[in-house]
């Protein structure tokens, strides 16, 4: 069975689709954390964020591994690294060209096929996997998304502005929202799922439920 949660940035995806693998004893799989892994390489080696091809084949030859929690990249343990506003913005340059994408979802396309799977992005329901039994769009004000995302900076880095952050996941959303590969948009059987205000105890109840209904 595959679970697919999709949203824009702060949404609470990554931590709500953590908690219901968990609570389903599925696989977790974090689409994000791939997308910035292969941001991070691209920058790393001096590749043109713009040029499509050359960070398609960084993209294709990166070594992607991801276990629970964390995420190996070539043999290292880049877990802690690809959680960086830097990464993030990085992430959404890249994730703009196609043959970056086609490397990617062959990828989590592998994964989602071995076995039950929660997996989280901006696509995953609409082009990973259209089939899942259960897609969820999760949603949550602009407002309230940079302020979750503040609070997960600020465990490394205390003097980051709560206004830098908005900025940033307004700037990200666009992105995504806009972009022609992909775009961020819920898919058309998706159940919308608005997080703002309610606590995760509530999301992942409400998400178990719903899964349990379709499993
Ligand atoms: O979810 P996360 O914030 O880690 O994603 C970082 C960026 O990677 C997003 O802003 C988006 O541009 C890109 N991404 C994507 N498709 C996915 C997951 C992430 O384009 N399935």
């Amino acid at each position: 069975m595959i679970i697919t949660l999709d949203g824009p940035a702060g949404s609470g995806k990554s931590t709500a689709a953590r908690r219901l693998a968990d609570e389903l004893g599925f696989r977790f799989l974090n689409t994000g954390a791939m997308y910035r892994a292969v941001g991070l390489l691209c920058e790393q080696s001096g590749t043109d964020l713009t040029d499509a091809d050359a960070c398609g084949r960084t993209a294709a030859s990166a070594q992607l591994v991801q276990t629970g929690d964390r995420l190996s990249v070539n043999g290292e343990d880049w877990t802690a690294l690809v959680r960086s506003p830097a990464a993030a913005t990085a992430a959404s340059a890249v994730a703009v060209h196609p043959p970056v994408r086609t490397a990617l979802v062959a990828l989590q396309r592998t994964v989602g096929a071995a076995g039950d799977t929660v997996t989280e992005g901006r696509d995953q329901g609409t082009i990973v996997f259209p089939d899942a039994a259960l897609k969820v769009f999760l949603t949550a004000d602009a407002e309230a998304r940079a302020e979750r995302r503040w609070r997960e900076l600020r465990e490394t880095d205390a003097n980051v502005p709560l206004a830098d952050v908005l900025a940033e996941v307004r700037d990200r959303d666009a992105r995504d929202e806009r972009r022609s590969a992909a775009p961020l948009i819920p898919a058309a059987d998706a159940v919308r799922y608005d997080t703002t205000g309610k606590p995760l105890e509530t999301v992942v109840a409400d998400l178990v439920a719903l899964a349990r209904e379709r499993g």
